[in-house]
């Protein structure tokens, strides 16, 4: 075997911003050929590495060499000419563009400017290339959340990266789309590139990384080859502690009926039918799960349960009480909590700082209310026992929530959602994008909201999710219920046939 050569060294790299050492004199070796993880608890310093090798930050001290040549990075251009490209957490994509012309953007300036003709070739040939599959003609609109994401990594490989950094790009796709784009990883370690692979999702970091590195705290706390390790001692790794993979058992007796969906049906924003005649049950003290692959009819239950989406026919009723086509301040009055999908399009307001974050709909209440003023102090208290209760990564509760680390951002809003009193929690994708042992503290969190009596809808692509603290689970297929099972006991298979369509009579 031929010794596999350094793509990208990093050492004693320092990054500070006010309050923070978000990196902390780390190291980092990249190999040619590689599919190199990076891990770590949501504040770690992950993104924040990668944005100094891609030019965006300038690193306080340390020093980077790319192919062994030590390289200084003042702009992003500089990194692209060394062939390093980054796909980032959110994408930068111009929605009324063409995939080519997004492509092609900002190229060709003092150049002679790009053919689209030919650069449409070029994108057809390497999207074939690396099992890359996107109409270059389509329009960024239409393109699913997927695509989009193949948009961004042709981008680079456009480019000529050969070093290409991944910031959580499963953390958007479905289990499916996920497995694609491995074999897409796969093709480019094949072809020498170097490759920076970002996740929360233990299993699929075993199953796709050759080394991995786990940064705690801003310090990388270990570089280890994925063969002599396990999600253990990764965990361990990266938390500190022992980190529970555990079912949470569900109450033996429920409580009285709080919701009651029949033959539900809704239009989706193109007016399609998305919701066809659903009909189910949920009690106190109970959590009904609903599996399914994205796009079934999911976002349009969750909205027409809270308000925001009018059934087109069928009705819900909420204890007892008619609350079809009740306006979403009648649904949140009544009682209940949602915790949507999409976390940055709603609720946060970047500029504002945490304290303000936290009490973003709540500042009518009593408690947090001095007439017609913010009762700040109260709002302070309030935002602190957040910040503990969740472990949010901050200097403090004045910091402006737009600086938060991605998965910090996101404690924030279900921080929010989930400790407000209600008969009835509606959460979509709970633990996208949380580290374990976030994911650990949300569970447990439902689980005692459950305990508590709240009757819960959790909403998920991750039948691990589902299974570990759904007392029942619904599969939702192209906005039909294919049936309702027994959490305890169900298996996998069987799921996953319903999934793509069988009734659960035929799947078991
Ligand atoms: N522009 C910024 N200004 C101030 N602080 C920042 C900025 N960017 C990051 N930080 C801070 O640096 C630390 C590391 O953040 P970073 O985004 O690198 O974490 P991460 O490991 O990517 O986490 P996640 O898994 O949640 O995405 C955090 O404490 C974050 O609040
Ligand atoms: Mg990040």
């Amino acid at each position: 075997m031929t010794k596999a050569r350094v793509a990208v060294s990093m050492e004693g790299i320092v990054k500070r911003f006010p309050g923070v050492i978000a990196n902390d004199r780390v190291d980092l070796e990249l190999l040619e050929g590689e599919i190199h993880t990076l891990l770590g608890e949501n504040g770690a310093g992950k993104s924040t590495l990668m944005n100094v090798l891609t030019g965006i930050y300038r690193a306080d001290e340390g020093t980077l060499a790319v192919r062994g040549t030590p390289v200084q990075l003042r702009t992003p251009k500089d990194a692209i000419d060394l062939g390093i490209g980054m796909v980032h957490q959110s994408f930068k994509l111009v929605q009324t563009h063409t995939v080519t012309e997004n492509i092609v953007l900002g190229l060709g300036r003092g150049l002679a400017p790009v053919k689209l003709s030919e650069a449409e070739e070029k994108v057809r040939e390497l999207s074939e290339r690396y099992g890359l599959q996107v109409d270059p003609g389509a329009r960024i609109w239409q393109l699913s959340i997927g695509e989009q994401q193949r948009v961004e990594i042709l981008k680079i490989l456009f480019r000529g990266a050969r070093i290409l950094l991944l910031d959580e790009p499963t953390a958007v796709l479905t289990p499916q789309e996920a497995d694609e784009l491995f074999v897409t990883l796969k093709a480019m370690r094949a072809k020498g590139h170097a490759i920076v692979f970002i996740s929360h999702k233990l299993d699929e970091v075993m199953a796709i990384s050759d080394r991995i590195t786990v940064l705690r705290g801003g310090k990388n706390v270990g570089t280890v080859r994925t063969r002599d390790t396990d999600p253990q001692d990764l965990s361990n790794l990266m938390v500190g502690r022992e980190i529970r993979f555990e079912r949470f058992p569900g109450e033996e007796v429920r409580g009285d009926e709080i919701l009651e969906v029949v033959e539900l049906s809704a239009s989706n924003d193109r007016g399609l039918e998305a919701l066809k005649e659903i009909s189910f049950t949920v009690s106190a003290g109970e959590i009904l799960g609903f599996a399914g692959v994205a796009g079934n009819g999911q976002e349009e239950l969750a909205e027409v349960i809270t308000g925001l989406r009018t059934p087109t026919d069928g009705s819900i009723r909420l204890k007892g009480r008619d609350m079809t086509g009740a306006s979403p301040k009648q649904v949140i009055d009544a009682g209940v909590s949602y915790v949507p999908a999409d976390r940055h399009g709603v609720a946060t307001v970047g500029d504002l700082s945490l304290t303000h974050n936290s009490v973003l709909r709540r500042y009518r209440e009593k408690k947090f209310a001095r007439g017609p003023f913010l009762h700040l102090a109260a709002a302070v208290d309030y935002a602190r026992r957040l910040i503990k209760e969740f472990n949010i990564m901050t200097p403090g509760e004045g910091t402006a929530v737009r600086t938060l680390s991605g998965g910090n951002l996101q404690k924030v809003i279900l921080a929010r959602e989930i400790t407000t009193h209600h008969e009835l929690l509606v959460v979509m994708s709970a633990t996208r994008g949380l580290d374990v042992g976030a994911t650990e503290y949300v569970r447990e969190t439902l689980d005692e909201h459950r305990k508590k009596g709240a009757a819960i809808v959790l909403i998920s692509e991750d039948l691990e999710e589902l299974l570990s603290l759904s007392d029942r689970i619904a599969v939702l297929f192209h906005g039909e219920v294919m049936g309702i099972l027994d959490a305890e006991g169900a298996d996998i298979e069987t799921l996953g046939l319903m999934m793509a369509g069988r009734k659960l009579a035929e799947a078991s």
